[in-house]
């Protein structure tokens, strides 16, 4: 039995304790299994360059941040343009599958690469793929491996920014990864203790945001935290194009600077704006996340002894299991209105930038 596997999209910890999970499980069940790393995601798949992996090299990689194959972002608009010649991406990566002559390919990735991934599988290759992503917003799972270690990340981010918001009496920004969906900032915001959180999801008013802040100042506390999903955006915002809106903002493509100056201005306090970044994709993996990849690793292998092929490893009710592919590729995950975590921001006097707290 020959299996490929690629890493793909935005690396994210826990990428190699799955890589390890999938490949121990595979060569303790299959003694002639063999394994084919494919380097940088689809790239190695359109370019064939692959390396076979042996027992060693999942030696020591179960708590490393990162991705041993490494990764890289393929456009899913781009897999069928052809070049010059009439060849297509996806003609490529057909073609590589059959020359290394693989019963399966296992794509660890997101919303991106699962799309990538249903199409192979509509093609007729046999796919399996396993839910990364730090902005767990794959749609059929409850969870993604590497969301939780972000979210511990994003966390002390927030609790760091909140010593100097207080010591300063400062109104602090933390803006947050999550470009259309905001459930790190939420569950970060929420462990972080953010006063105002603010999500892609629920378009906010600057002027509701301001009334916090003054409410507070009138209370006594001279700082705010303020939690802020790179992809919030004003109600007004919201009614634009994305280009439109990049091009008001003079090029930025979130809207925490606008609203940091608005609240400057409308409340007469000092912000401060903190972006962690790409901090919150790095580093070693969360024990929590070390199990769940391991998990998904594992049951990923199953899935292939299975030939439950053009299948995605999920978890449902805290239990691993598998969707279809055509049911996740290509829809995302967004935090609905009645979210359990937004009723319960809610219910604690968080404001999500709307009025709905007192609905
Ligand atoms: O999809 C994960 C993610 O970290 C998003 O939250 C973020 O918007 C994006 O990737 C950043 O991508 P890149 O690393 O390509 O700049």
């Amino acid at each position: 039995m020959k299996i490929g596997i690629l890493t793909s999209g935005g690396d994210c910890p826990g990428l190699n304790a799955v890589i390890r999970g999938f490949c121990k499980f595979v060569l303790n069940q299959v003694e002639d299994a063999e394994l084919i790393g494919i380097t940088d995601g689809y790239y190695g798949l359109i370019n064939n360059e692959t390396r076979i992996l042996k027992k060693e090299d999942f030696s020591g990689i179960l708590n490393v941040g990162g991705t041993i194959l490494g990764t890289s972002r393929q456009p899913y608009k781009l897999m069928k343009s052809q070049d010059r010649n009439g060849v297509s991406k996806l003609d490529k990566m057909k073609q590589t599958y059959e020359k290394l002559g693989l019963d399966c390919l296992v794509t660890v990735g997101g919303a991106g690469t699962h799309k990538t991934a249903g199409l192979l599988s509509n093609e007729g290759l046999n796919v399996i793929g396993i839910p990364k992503t730090i902005d767990n917003d794959i749609f059929g799972t409850e969870v993604t491996f590497g969301f939780h270690s972000a979210v511990d990340i994003a966390t002390e981010c927030i609790d760091r920014v909140h010593t100097t918001a207080a010591s300063h009496g400062r109104t602090m920004f933390v803006e947050l990864m999550g470009n259309k969906v905001g459930w790190l900032t939420l569950y970060a915001g929420i462990a972080g203790g953010a006063d105002v959180i603010l999500l892609p999801e629920f378009p906010y008013d600057p002027e509701i945001i301001a009334e916090v802040i003054t409410k507070r100042q009138e209370e006594g506390h001279a700082f705010n935290i303020i939690a802020i999903a790179e992809g919030a955006m004003s109600i007004e915002d919201s009614k634009m194009k994305k280009s439109e809106r990049i091009a008001m903002r003079g090029g930025e493509s979130s809207s925490t600077k606008a609203l940091a100056a608005y609240i400057e201005n409308r409340c007469g306090v000092e912000t401060r704006i903190v972006v962690p970044g790409h901090l919150q994709r790095g580093g070693n993996p969360s024990a929590y996340d070390r199990i769940l990849s391991s998990e998904m690793g594992s049951f990923a292998g199953h899935l292939v002894l299975e030939k439950k092929f053009g299948t995605t490893v999920a978890i449902n009710d805290n239990k691993v299991t598998f969707n279809k592919l055509s049911d996740v590729a290509g829809t995302l995950k967004y935090i609905p209105e009645h979210n359990q975590m937004v009723n319960i921001a809610r219910s604690m006097g968080i404001v999500l930038g709307d009025r709905r707290n007192k609905e």
